[in-house]
Order: structure tokens, then sequence, then C-alpha cells
């Protein structure tokens, strides 16, 4: 019996050995994974709008890549750049898989319920595209239309909310919006006669229309400016802060004009 209680003792010391052993293991690995973790800075973006970022081959390039690489540099960090659907990056933000989204993203109050945003460093307006013959310009235009948006843009908004509001100015008559994962695509259904037009922010629809000058045309739609921010995950000011003093720099510079105009065609 004495023997018996003194094993169960033994084996019970052993445990908490190995138990102890092992949580402290697991602590050390997790500080190493935040350390490691923390000298890479995780950007998340769609890069299916030039000239803020697309694809150079396999590399994502474009005026956000390039303010990011000065973010990184300003946090002594190495830039990794995650691309995905537009429409998943706020949530990619909030699980945690991205330190910080650049990807021409307008600050609207919805998001600012989800994420942080830095100051803003881009002005934009939404335009939309249309074949040369047709030259939409009014919202009137777009009565019985087909509309191609990229989802979950404010492009993709702004026309769903002037076909389903009740005092939408699109409201019963007849428009759709086709929402496509990159406004190149949306583009090509344009060009094929598959969809009537496009909505999507100026410096995009001039890149897409430049592109196929001799079919289509880009004009100024929207009404309401909106301001590009780059958003963190809510309450992480360390990284922001890095990332406004890095914008004021630039835009104090001239230089996001500069950038614009280097991946501008
Ligand atoms: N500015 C628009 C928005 O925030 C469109 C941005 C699309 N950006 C992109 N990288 N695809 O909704």
């Amino acid at each position: 019996m004495k023997k018996n209680i003194l094993a169960l003792l033994t084996v019970i010391s052993i445990l908490t050995i190995f138990v102890g052993c092992s949580s402290n293991t697991s602590k050390t690995q997790g500080n190493e994974n935040s350390n490691s973790k923390s000298g890479t800075l995780t950007m998340y973006t769609n890069a299916e709008f030039a000239p803020f970022e697309y694809f150079k081959g396999e590399k994502v390039v474009g005026v956000d890549a390039d303010i990011a690489e000065r973010i990184a540099a300003a946090a002594g960090k190495e830039l990794k750049i995650q691309h995905t659907d537009f429409d998943s990056l706020v949530p990619s933000l909030v699980a945690g898989k991205a330190d910080f989204v650049a990807a021409a993203m307008t600050i609207t109050p919805e998001r600012m319920e989800e994420v942080d945003f830095s100051i803003p460093y881009v002005e934009s307006i939404q335009h939309i595209i249309s074949l040369n013959e047709s030259n939409y310009t009014t919202m009137d235009d777009l009565k019985g239309k087909k509309i191609g948006v990229q989802l979950g843009t404010t492009g993709d908004l702004m026309v769903s909310d002037a076909i389903n509001l009740d005092d939408g100015a699109l409201k019963g008559s007849g428009s759709e919006v086709k929402p496509y994962s990159s406004p190149l695509e949306a583009a090509q259904d344009l060009l094929t006669g598959r969809i009537d037009a496009v909505v999507v922010d100026k410096l995009t629809a001039e890149e897409i229309s430049k592109n196929n000058s001799d079919k289509l045309t880009s004009v100024k739609f929207g009404e309401i400016s909106e301001s590009y921010g780059i958003a963190v995950a809510k309450g992480n000011k360390e990284l922001l802060e890095i990332i406004n003093s890095t914008l004021q720099k630039l835009l104090d510079e001239g230089k996001i004009e500069e950038l614009i105009e280097k991946h501008s065609n």
C-alpha cells in the first residue's frame, strides 16, 4: 500500500515537472513568435487598382506599396505584402492577420467602426467609365442600365444605394449593379457589351480608359470627394503614429504626387 502511494506520488511529481516544463516551453515559444513576427510588417491590399496597387509579374507595386516601404523602414521592419479580395481587407485586419491595410481605401464612418485610419493622403471622387459612343456622365444616364463595380468599394455602395434605397436616384428604373472582384474584369465586360458602365475611383478609371482610349471614356460622376487612409487594427496607436508621420513627411515633400505620376501611364 505504502509502495503504491509512493509510486503515485512519484507519478504526480513527475507530471508536475512535465506540466511545468511544457508551460515554460510554450511561453518561450510565444515570445519567440511575437519577436519574429515583430520583425515583419504585414500589409494587406487588393492589387487590382493601378496606380495604387497592381501586379508587375509576381510582385505587388504601386503608390501604396512605395508608401508601405517607407513605413516599414521607419518602423525598422521588413515589409510583407499580401494580396486578397478588397472586401476581405477590413476583416483581415480585425482578425489580426494584417498589421495594416493600404489599398486606396476611402475613410468611411462604417469602416471607422471596425478599424482606425491614418491621416488622409489622397483625395478622390467616383468616375464613370462607358463606351465612347455612350458617353454617360450623369446618374440619369444610368437609368435601366447594368453597372459594374468592384465588390465592397465605395463605388459599389454608391450605385447599390441609388438602386435600393427608397429615395435612390435609380430606384425602380430597372438598373442593375454587377459586382466584380476587380475593376479590370468589369471593364472587360463593358468592352464586350455585357454591362453598360463601370463606376470606380477617378485615377483607376482614368488608367483603365487611357489604356483603351479608342473605346472607353471616363468622366467625373460622384459629387462627394473621398479621402484615402491607411488602416490599422483598432487601438494600434504605435503603428498608426509611424504611419502618420511617414505620410505627413511624404505629403509635405510633395512625394505622393510624384508617386502617382511614377505609377500612372
Ligand atoms: N476607394 C474605394 C473604396 O475604398 C475603392 C478602393 C479599391 N482599392 C483596391 N485596392 N481595390 O472603397
